[in-house]
């Protein structure tokens, strides 16, 4: 897989190291060093990427910068044109980009496909979502303000910001990257994007594929290395004029250095779902398993804690326990259900939130089991909430129930958390689970369905601790541009015509 076929100028097979990618070409770092990435599943080095140095992200941002300005003139329809070439290759090459992700980030093999056929598609959709927002621009007369004559015509438009940094999250390298480069180029923006070092090499190939479609030289950058050295030098890079980041609490630390610019954040999750007693309880065992497990929660929009009425909770404990054991557990290659988590830090602090609900009392409806970094799915039912579990996100395959009383207990619990990302609701009465969803302190709440970000073009966004602004095609767009106002002032009355 490394570096075949179109992919081979990417890869320098002499030191086994994938190059990085800045002014149309593929570099090797002057540093001569590199990052290693583990496969989670052998948990042996599976390959290794560039430690670039401050000094290449300054002459990327110096590029990026001068390309940004041509490309700011680039006709839409071409920039549309471009990124629907780019897609159509993607989905092209989507076998040995999904094969990375596996290696990688241990995605069970039919998932890993999928987030490039559906980063494919995002791209598309952008552009054509793009071209009709973009084009389109606004009128004003000044007569509607009081104390002003019809003598100022106001137009509007939409321009570039200028250079975006995007630094997506392990858990979609490929597609958590596509929803902010192909937003940015859209709009005129030029872009810079810092992978994480898991998923690093799927992005290489991805951003291979934007490299074979064309668009201009130092448009496109893709720099890799430790975040240690050239984390906080991007984030706080005076080139750069906005910030799309998905991952932890660094976003905090981001939001908190960057500059004066526009920031689009999201930081995690604790997704509650809440189940009343009239709700159809087969549709919400099937729901917070799938919610509850796929990729082996390492979602954001995981169902990550189920606050559910005691009435109920003894027959979904069942349906559940009946079809977890029906997941999958072993090596993503067999593309099963469960696969090892990321790092072995990551299954060590999920150990970690299992010890502490052992301890405090909560019931293990399965018995614990991991093998490296592999931790067999757990249901962990009467959770309380002075147990860790009951407010931190796992990211891992573990699953809190609390059991409450009320409704209102439930929606306490929900708006108790930091975090505000997503947050379900079971119940055959529509109008109490509107209600529930207005209470309820989260950017989305599904009805009758587990969290989720996609469709890609449905507005997606975190309250308090998940983050910053709203994603999805359309909000993505809008936040990647700024309002240029030009103002036609007409001559004084003295010329007025008749
Ligand atoms: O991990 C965060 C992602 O935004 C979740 O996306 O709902 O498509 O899995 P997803």
């Amino acid at each position: 897989m490394a570096g075949n076929g179109v992919f081979a100028e990417i890869y320098d097979g002499e030191v086994e190291v994938y190059k990085y990618y800045a002014d149309g070409h593929w570099h090797k770092s002057s540093s001569a060093k590199s990052v290693s990435i583990i496969n989670p599943t052998t948990r042996k080095t599976q390959f290794k990427v560039q430690a670039c140095t401050q000094e290449e992200v300054n002459k990327v941002m110096e590029a990026a910068k001068v390309a940004q300005k041509a490309w700011a003139r680039t006709p839409l329809w071409k920039r549309a044109e471009l990124l629907h070439k780019a897609a159509a290759i993607l989905k092209e090459h989507k076998a040995p980009i999904a094969e990375c992700l596996v290696k990688e980030i241990a995605k069970p093999a039919k998932d890993a496909v999928t987030e490039v056929v559906r980063s494919g598609d995002l791209v598309s959709y952008t552009a054509e979502e793009g071209v009709r927002i973009l084009g389109e621009g606004k009128l004003l007369v000044s007569d509607s303000f009081p104390g002003n004559e019809r003598s100022k015509y106001c137009l509007s438009s939409k321009i570039p910001l200028g250079v975006v940094l995007a630094i997506p999250p392990f858990n979609y390298p490929v597609n958590l990257a596509v929803s902010k480069i192909a937003p940015a180029l859209i709009a005129g923006n030029a872009l810079v994007l810092k992978p994480p070092t898991q998923g690093a090499v799927a992005a290489l190939h991805m951003i291979h594929c934007f490299h074979l479609a064309g668009f201009p030289k130092g448009l496109i950058n893709c720099v890799t290395g430790k975040g240690s050295e050239i984390g906080d030098f991007l984030t706080m890079h005076p080139g750069v004029n906005c910030i799309s980041f998905t991952g932890g609490d660094t976003g905090i630390a981001i939001s908190k250095k960057a500059g004066m610019i526009p920031l689009q954040m999201e930081l995690g999750g604790k997704d509650a779902c809440i189940v009343l007693e009239d709700a159809d309880l087969d549709l919400v065992a099937a729901n917070i398993v799938k919610g509850g497990f796929s990729y082996s929660g390492q979602r954001c929009t995981a169902v990550k804690v189920v606050l559910i009425m005691d009435s109920v909770a003894d027959e979904v404990v069942e349906k559940v326990k009946s079809k977890m054991g029906k997941l999958t557990v072993g090596p993503p290659e067999d593309d099963c259900d469960i696969t090892p988590v990321v790092t072995e830090s990551s299954a060590n602090f999920i150990e970690g939130l299992v010890m502490d609900a052992k301890e405090k009392g909560a019931t293990f409806c399965q018995e614990y089991r991991r093998e490296g970094n592999l931790i067999w799915p757990l249901l962990l039912d009467h959770v309380r909430p002075d147990m860790r579990i009951a407010w931190e996100e796992p990211f891992g395959p573990v699953l809190p129930i609390i059991r409450i009383q009320s409704v209102e207990e439930g929606i306490h619990h929900c708006n108790a958390s930091n975090f505000g990302l997503q947050g379900c609701v079971f119940t055959r009465d529509i109008n109490k689970a509107i209600m529930i969803s207005d209470a309820m302190e989260t950017g989305t709440v599904q009805i009758n369905s587990a969290p989720a970000r996609g469709p890609d073009h449905f507005p997606f966004q975190g309250l308090k601790d998940s983050g910053i602004g709203s994603q999805g095609i359309t909000n993505s767009i809008n936040m990647m541009v700024k309002v240029k106002s030009t103002v036609i002032n007409l001559p004084a009355p003295s010329y007025t015509m008749g």
